[in-house]
């Protein structure tokens, strides 16, 4: 009696394993998964059919991975190497049963799951423009590990296999069949005569091209595997993301020989499953679920109306066309409009490859330069510059022509939602969708209520953020919400260091060294020094003594970052100059900026802004770029110990200042 795999052997003698795993809406391949696969391998060995088709039950995909909620559950590095030397040999058994295998994909075939169609003898798949194929493990702090790493390889060549498993990318169908990762594509109606001809015709399985061969040449290996090293450290540091390091490792070491090669990669995944690197991306995996799950409903919004074509307005517009939503879009200024339609045009073309679609996306976005369609739209987004009283007039003079039903929203980054709807007639409709800079790229939306937000209101701005593939973090209204607030002081002490005679690149240098993707001066002038100053005016009374000086020098004299060319860097293609030589930052300098702003983290926490910690967490990794290896500020406060963190914010508070009073709430995680 099998609960997650059914068989079935039809008239003609196939074979067909489908895998639905119970109480679960996706496969995966967790331990019971695998043990009872291997039972019916045992049978199959025994009275092998004509053929073997591996396929799944589910609407949801073929295979999505290893159970990643089993990680957690390992005892250690051994017992780690043992479970995966067992999927190692089941694999092997189903690469060397004595008739054709079959893995039959439609949908999602990830990690374990493109692993197992690896060890089958043909991989054919349903036609399908989305990416659904690939290795998603570096992205979790590992590599492959039920044999992905060698039979890639052989399959793929080198160079192929290992863009794929270092970068993590996913694939379409038919880019898979491109590289000769999958055998062949068939339509849905066709697939299971396509597999039946598979298995009575037998052609020959892919192999790499007998060119690519010489690269398994050791002393290639050793050539290209430090070229690739060289490639992958200008993105990840080895100390912070060890994985890919071992992964070219393991190809040049073991490249040559099949089994040595599947014994080393045993071992390599289940050392690598114990770093704190994947421990931590694995919990930011949990961190994105979760934000993904807090919208079960379908969204009702189909149209958006955005008011401000200026940086934020036209970015948003752009990503809500792509995403279906049909658009119009509305700035006093008329000339802002047509660069706005530029830029959402250059997005489609990266993003969209198919011309129906693209034309369809142009097609949704339109622009509305008086605002005569504003009735038409089921959400109004305001994306004015940053000032009470105009975002004020506005939102009080809007309000009149917008359909009953529809939500407004700010995407205020500062202003208390309670501050703009005050005037309102209908202020329960109203909520703050604070998007991010680059919004093609930051996944978090930060959605704020205030007092009088009703709560479906509320909820449908939460599955509209959703319906548009982007994070909702729910918050309540205070100033900075989460990811500014906690960015505050974090840059406000960069700039305390400057003032000190800290060059800037020593100071950016030291965030990067801790992870972080841009050293705060950098960042400062990418969000606009106008905008910095604009947001920590607005928390002062959150920032004891906070110098605000230097800030204003510069937005005076029209300095303000990469948008004017100059900010406390000079710009040049949107690159700041930075100078070669200087001085390398210390544990100090490192310590005060990474305890500002996790310090700060814990202060948002204590004042209720969002439900949980694990919401701090998320927001500054997914809002602001936080070094995901390190699973959020309040992990690495306990990781580091929250004792020591305290004791270090009390050095630092006699050393610099009140700012670095420990916050009352890191008390109770002692
Ligand atoms: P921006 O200055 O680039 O664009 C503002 C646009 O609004 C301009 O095109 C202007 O002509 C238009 N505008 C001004 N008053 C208007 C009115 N009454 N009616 C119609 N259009 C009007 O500003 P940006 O950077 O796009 O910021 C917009 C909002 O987004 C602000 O609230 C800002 O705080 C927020 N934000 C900005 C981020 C950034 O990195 N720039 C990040 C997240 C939020």
């Amino acid at each position: 009696m099998t609960k997650h795999w059914h068989i079935e052997k039809d008239i003609s003698g196939l074979c067909w394993l489908s895998l639905d795993k119970t109480d679960s809406t996706t496969n995966v391949l967790s331990n019971s998964v695998l043990k009872e696969l291997s039972e019916l391998i045992d049978h199959l060995e025994l009275d092998p059919p004509i053929g073997v088709i591996i396929r799944s039950n589910k609407t949801t995909g073929f295979v999505l991975g290893a159970d990643i909620t089993e990680f957690g559950a390992l005892n250690g590095i051994e017992e780690a190497e043992a479970l995966v030397l067992n999927t190692h040999r089941l694999f092997d058994r189903i690469e060397n049963l004595p008739c054709p295998t079959i893995a039959l994909i439609e949908g999602f075939a990830l990690g374990g799951g493109l692993e197992l169609a690896l060890a089958c003898d043909y991989r054919l798949v349903v036609m399908t423009d989305s990416r659904t194929i690939g290795f998603p493990e570096i992205q979790l702090g590992i590599h492959p590990g039920f044999g992905g790493t060698v039979r890639s390889v052989r399959i793929l060549g080198a160079l192929a296999a290992m863009d794929l498993m270092l970068s993590g990318k996913m694939l379409t169908p038919q880019q898979a069949l491109n590289i000769g990762l999958i055998s062949y594509v068939a339509d849905r109606s066709q697939i299971e005569t396509k597999a039946r001809q598979l298995v009575s015709h037998k052609p020959p399985r892919k192999k790499a091209p007998l060119y690519l061969r010489f690269i398994r040449l050791k002393p290639c290996r050793i050539w290209l595997g430090r070229h690739l090293k060289k490639i992958i450290s200008k993105r990840a540091r080895q100390e912070h993301y060890p994985a890919p390091y071992s992964l070219i490792d393991l190809w040049v070491q073991h490249g040559g020989s099949d089994t040595e090669a599947y014994h080393a990669e045993a071992k390599s995944i289940s050392r690598l499953l114990f770093t704190t690197t994947a421990k931590n991306l694995v919990r930011v995996y949990f961190l994105r679920q979760k934000l993904s799950g807090l919208s079960e409903l379908a969204s009702p919004i189909q149209s958006a109306h955005i008011i401000g074509a200026g940086v934020m307005g036209a970015n948003i517009a752009a990503w809500c066309s792509l995403k279906k939503i049909i658009v119009t879009v509305q700035d006093s200024k008329k000339v802002i409009i047509e660069p706005a339609l530029k830029k959402a045009a250059s997005l489609f073309k990266r993003r969209l490859k198919d011309p129906k679609t693209l034309d369809s996306a142009h097609k949704r976005l339109r622009p509305d330069p008086e605002g005569k369609m504003i009735g038409d739209a089921d959400i109004v987004i305001e994306a004015i510059i940053e000032q009470l009283d105009a975002k004020k007039v506005l939102l009080e003079n809007i309000e009149q022509d917008l359909k009953s039903t529809a939500i407004l929203a700010t995407n205020t980054s500062s202003i208390d939602i309670e501050q703009l709807s005050g005037n309102l007639v209908h202020p329960e409709r109203f909520v703050g969708l604070h998007f991010f800079n680059p919004v093609d790229r930051l996944p978090l939306v930060e959605v704020i209520r205030s007092d009088s937000t009703n709560t479906k209101y509320f909820e449908d701005a939460i599955s509209f953020v959703r319906h548009i593939d982007k994070l909702p973090l729910p918050c309540r209204s205070v100033p900075g919400f989460v990811v500014n607030r906690v960015l505050a002081p974090y840059m406000l002490e960069a700039l305390y260091a400057y003032q000190e005679g800290y060059q800037l690149e020593t100071i950016d240098e030291a965030a990067i060294q801790f992870g972080m993707p841009t050293g705060p001066i950098e960042l400062a002038d990418r969000v606009g020094l106008d905008i910095a100053l604009n947001v920590t005016q607005i928390l002062r009374d959150k920032l004891p003594n906070a110098n605000l000086e230097l800030l204003i020098d510069k937005v005076k004299t029209g300095n303000l970052g990469v948008k004017t060319g100059k900010g406390f860097y000079t710009f040049d293609g949107g690159r700041p100059k930075k100078k070669k030589e200087y001085a390398k930052p210390g544990i100090e300098l490192k310590d005060r900026l990474v305890l500002a702003l996790v310090n700060e983290a814990m202060a948002c926490f204590e004042d209720k802004v969002v439900e949980d910690l694990d919401l701090i967490d998320a927001g500054i990794v997914f809002g602001a770029g936080f070094a995901p290896f390190r699973g959020g500020p309040i992990q690495y406060a306990r990781e580091r110990g929250v004792k020591s963190v305290i004791d270090q914010l009390n050095l630092f508070e006699e050393k610099l200042g009140i700012r670095f009073k420990p916050n009352e709430g890191w008390q109770k995680l002692i």
